[in-house]
């Protein structure tokens, strides 16, 4: 269990922040990584070469660790889209066969496979909703059709969790890919890429990853390394370090995943932050801050259930993510009581989604269950 990490982010006791799914509270030690790479790039004439490869090197090492891979297999993405339409390249969909995705899955992980399916005259497999949670239905929607699977860990708007340990086995007993946005959970739920063995996985970088708006991760399985990315960069080329000798063009690729590097992916500021969210997050362990993060989202779900709220149900709901209704639906007033409260939370749907990290106090705990209480 982790205990008074509060001081370590920047966030004001004036604000009870429970938006981490909307975008991650700012770490004081990303600030300070922030602040020292906008001064470095002021000064050009200080970016030594190696800087346009070290720092992005120790970020696939940051990310690798989090999720158990090697770093070798990470690549720097701008966001889901671009991991999803990367997937959607390397992998064949085919005539008449389908790709599985969940019912309101968040649209970046949807339109690239629609595109997909479109253009090799196969089909979209939507798994509704259900009193049991998301995985049966993904797990009856596999079969001898199925050549992708491409699902969240843990849902968008709720948190209702995927078993991708099991819907990765059946994926594979049909010989079927498993592609999985992980932008709702990495960071904060622990995934083990030799476990669940996805063939690519994609994330976002700012919000359980604490880091920047614009740079996300990609990890691709080593059998895809070989693949074709979405644009041919410099710098994912052989010797691409050696800058006096760009012009000697060359046909192979750096290492592992590197091919799949978005252009610029050096990204100074960027990476710096991401290094020091990694960081960040590495040293407190996903493990241990899931942990931590279900003691306090169960004593919301139960908080809010005395004021008739209702969540899902223990064995589908995440540690740190939860999404809680009213059996009428939601009351009119309930995103002007939120504001003028000060409290931050997203509405998604019929649902209000809850999202919690280290800085959530006892108090703003009470503050959100006092507006539950009266809305
Ligand atoms: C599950 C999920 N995936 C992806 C994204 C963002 O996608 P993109 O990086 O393509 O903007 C979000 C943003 O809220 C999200 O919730």
């Amino acid at each position: 269990m982790l205990t008074n990490e509060r001081h370590l982010f920047d966030v004001p006791s004036d604000i009870a922040y429970f938006n981490t799914a909307y975008f991650g509270p700012r770490l004081h030690s990303v600030n300070d990584a922030a602040i020292s790479a906008v001064g470095l790039t002021a000064r050009p004439w200080d970016v030594e070469s190696d800087l346009f490869f070290d720092p992005v090197d120790r970020l696939r090492e940051g990310v690798a660790t989090a999720l158990g891979g090697d770093a070798d297999g990470v690549a720097m993405i701008p966001g889901v889209s671009y991991g999803a339409s990367t997937a959607a390249r390397n992998l064949i969909v085919g005539e008449g066969r389908t790709v599985v995705i969940l019912a309101e899955q968040f649209p970046s992980n949807v339109y690239p496979w629609r595109r997909k399916v479109d253009a090799e005259g196969g089909e979209i497999v939507t798994v509704p909703r259900s009193l049991d949670g998301w995985t049966p239905g993904v797990l009856d929607a596999i079969d001898s059709r199925t050549a992708v699977v491409s699902v969240p860990h843990c849902h968008w708007t709720d948190g209702s969790v995927v078993d991708l340990v099991a819907v990765g086995a059946k994926a594979r007993s049909v010989g079927a890919a498993l592609c999985v946005d992980a932008s709702q959970s990495f960071g904060a739920l622990p995934l083990d890429v030799t476990e669940v063995q996805p063939d690519f996985l994609y994330t976002v970088g700012y919000k359980w990853q604490l880091g920047f708006y614009g740079l996300g991760y990609l990890w691709v399985a080593e059998e895809h390394r070989v693949g074709i990315p979405l644009e041919e960069s410099w710098a994912g080329r052989k010797d691409a370090s050696d800058f006096a000798r760009l012009v000697d063009y060359s046909d192979s690729y750096e290492g592992g995943s590197r091919r799949f590097d978005v252009a610029e992916r050096s990204n100074f500021i960027g990476v710096a932050i991401g290094n020091a969210a990694m960081a960040q997050i590495n040293a407190w362990g996903v493990g241990e801050i899931a942990e931590t993060l279900r003691m306090r989202t169960e004593a919301i779900a139960q908080g809010v259930a005395a004021h008739g709220w209702v969540a899902a149900p223990d064995n589908q709901r995440s540690p740190h993510l939860i999404g809680i209704r009213q059996p009428n639906g939601l009351p009119a007033s309930v995103r002007e009581s939120f504001a003028d409260a000060r409290v931050s939370v997203s509405v998604r749907g019929d649902s209000i989604r809850v999202s919690l990290h280290l800085h959530t106090s006892d108090e703003d705990i009470e503050r959100l269950l006092a507006v539950l209480a009266v809305v």
